[in-house]
């Protein structure tokens, strides 16, 4: 049995689809089902539907074998997981974006509003530039907007959100996409199920 968690959402179903067509399908898998779990007894495959960012805990510590998660989640969290696979959706940008007429004011700590607090330390700390972060969980774009930070790293898609609200990027700090990540032990014990299922995967996001 191979356990994938899977990220609710888009990217989920997206991912879904892809292991559907090359053979790891789920006969009761429903679309927009609430339900967390789908299992295939036949097939050997059982799915966990989780939020986004707790993928790489549910593959860390072994509930999963494999699962579907952002490498901004993996950049942030350092997970200690195995990265087999780049899915090639789900492509973003890890950015800074501040208001359309900010100015750099070096001769204090930058506030930088961030959902990814290790991104932005580490990025800044790359720089040489003091910052004091500011933790939040969502429309991160308001933190610039009413003054409450300098600048945001964040993900830019689109950009549609920047522009909607007067923001733009001042900064591309790494590009992001899906990626395929084992549990460590799982690797060592269940090696050519993982490698097979990576490997038909592989072909079929390349193809
Ligand atoms: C993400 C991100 C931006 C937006 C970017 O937010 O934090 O706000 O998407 O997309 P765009 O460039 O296509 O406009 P999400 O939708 O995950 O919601 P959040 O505000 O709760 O983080």
């Amino acid at each position: 049995m191979i356990n994938i968690a899977l990220p609710k959402g888009r990217l989920g179903e997206k991912a879904y689809s892809l292991l559907s067509n090359i053979g790891y399908g789920c006969d009761d898998y429903e679309e927009n089902s609430r339900k967390l779990i789908f299992r295939d007894e036949k097939g050997g495959v059982s799915y966990f539907w989780v939020k986004p960012s707790d993928v790489a805990v549910y593959v860390e510590r072994g509930a999963a074998d494999v699962g579907v998660v952002g490498k901004d989640i993996i950049e942030d969290g350092s997970p200690d997981v195995y990265e087999l696979l780049d899915l090639h959706m789900g492509k973003c940008t890890m950015c800074v974006a501040a208001k359309n007429d900010w100015y750099d004011d070096t001769s204090r700590p930058l506030r930088v509003a961030t959902k990814f607090v290790n991104v932005a330390k580490k990025y800044y700390a790359g720089l040489g530039r003091d910052i004091e972060v500011i933790k939040l969980n969502g429309s991160i774009e308001l933190a610039p907007i009413l003054g409450m930070s300098d600048v945001i790293v964040d993900i830019v898609e689109t950009g549609t959100t920047l522009k909607e609200n007067n923001l733009k990027v001042y900064a591309q700090i790494f590009p992001i996409s899906a990626r395929l990540v084992a549990n460590k032990v799982s690797y060592k014990f269940k090696n050519g199920e993982l490698l097979a299922l990576a490997d038909k995967l592989s072909n079929e996001v390349n193809k």
